[in-house]
């Protein structure tokens, strides 16, 4: 049977960096800046407010939405914190893992050919999933001289009659970026000038090293066209438990809960639980500040230790990875992580593996061990001067 599979789903290329995982995997004695999770376990308390369900025998779905509790306790944090109140009812909605919210979000804005600007390099996912979901993504290149941000103009620049939307990412995964405020008004005059929608994905919201972090929908005018993307994975070290959010103004937030329905009904009944406890208990966000303070003391020991050892490292400003530049090896992103894999096993991703702006670069995440990381910056170091 020819065309079995769809045109959408067959044009877009398998994920870049499993292959590479996949050999890293079966070699000894790899030091693994690769994956982009928390190298904690979820905080003990959180833990036992999961086990304490199951004992429970909470074990059924619970509402389409998501737990009324968990959803007034996600909204009540998002306003206490950054200044933004929504509706716990019809404007909060449960997922599982920030990535169902993005990809509800995309579907349910995007009719096919709409095209969404996606700020690049950027989570792996971000083209795909507007592919899936009929749409076009189109990519523009950040860079290190403009911090990563994305800028108005730029943003401008790539706007046609069919664009939709804009889906940003601070701070951000590859670079650890973070929007200056001048930056987020600039977009949004952009934004409210095209009459475009803008996913704000704020997945490590809680993971800043500068200054606290401000959510896209406080800006004026922001709210009504805003859709946040936030979740459990990164800032609460829960990626397992696969429960994430959207906040947003209701009828976005009821076409997705729409697909949320027919599609997955409802989101972990034990990680909502849990959730509850991540978000009310003071001894979580105790855990949570401890997880960031650590975060911060390796991230200056990493960006620092490449400084010197003549890889230079932009200073990331939040989540937990350095995405520094490898031009002086003399070899492209590809070949630089293939090369340090081989001859000091060291995973790290191409920057390319972020779309555009990634080539020279490579992402390290410094979620590992502290003396781990010292061990990697020794072999990087030896790297450099054999190859540089
Ligand atoms: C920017 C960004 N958004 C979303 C996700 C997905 O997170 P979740 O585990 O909540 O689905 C990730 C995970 O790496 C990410 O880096």
């Amino acid at each position: 049977m020819l065309n079995r599979i769809s045109r959408r789903v067959a044009a877009v290329p398998p994920s870049g960096i499993r292959k590479f995982f996949d050999i890293a995997a079966t070699m000894q004695d790899v030091i693994s800046l690769g994956i982009g999770e928390p190298d904690f376990v979820t905080p003990e308390v959180i833990r036992q407010a999961g086990i304490a369900s199951l004992n429970r025998g909470e074990t059924r779905y619970t509402s389409n939405s998501g737990i009324l509790e968990l959803r007034q306790a996600i909204a009540a944090k998002w306003a206490q914190r950054y200044g933004v109140a929504y509706d716990p009812e019809d404007e909060t909605l449960v997922t599982v893992g920030g990535s169902e919210a993005l990809y509800l979000g995309l579907t349910a804005i995007i009719d096919p050919g709409d095209e969404v600007i996606i700020p690049e390099p950027c989570f792996v996912s971000y083209e795909a999933e507007v592919s899936f979901a009929s749409g076009v993504p189109v990519p523009i290149a950040t860079h290190v001289d403009t911090a990563f941000q994305v800028t108005g103009s730029q943003i401008e620049a790539a706007i046609t009659p069919k664009t939709k939307a804009i889906l940003i990412n601070y701070p951000n995964n590859p670079t650890g970026a973070v929007l200056d405020i001048e930056r987020m008004r600039e977009i949004a005059a952009v934004a409210a000038r095209h009459d475009l929608l803008v996913i704000s994905d704020e997945i490590y919201d809680r993971l800043t090293y500068a200054a606290p972090h401000t959510t896209f929908s406080s800006l004026p005018g922001m709210r009504e066209r805003t859709l946040i993307v936030g979740g459990f994975s990164k800032d609460y070290a829960m990626t397992g438990w696969r429960l994430g959010f959207g906040l947003g103004p209701a009828d976005i937030l009821g076409a997705m809960r729409k697909v949320h329905q027919y599609t997955i009904m409802s989101a972990s009944t034990t990680a909502q639980v849990a959730a509850i406890t991540a978000l009310t208990d003071p001894r979580a966000e105790d855990a949570v500040l401890a997880m960031r303070d650590s975060y911060n003391v390796r991230r200056k020991l990493l960006v620092s230790g490449l400084n010197s050892i003549g890889l230079p490292a932009f200073e990331p400003r939040g989540a937990f990875y350095a995405f520094p530049d490898i031009r002086a090896s003399g070899m492209d992103s590809e070949k630089f992580a293939w090369t340090l894999l081989e001859e000091e096993r060291i995973a790290a991703v191409p920057g390319p593996a972020f779309g555009l702006g990634g080539e020279g670069y490579v992402r390290m995440c410094y979620a590992t061990a502290q003396d781990k990381l010292e061990e990697a910056l020794e072999r990087m170091n030896r790297f450099v001067r054999r190859h540089g």
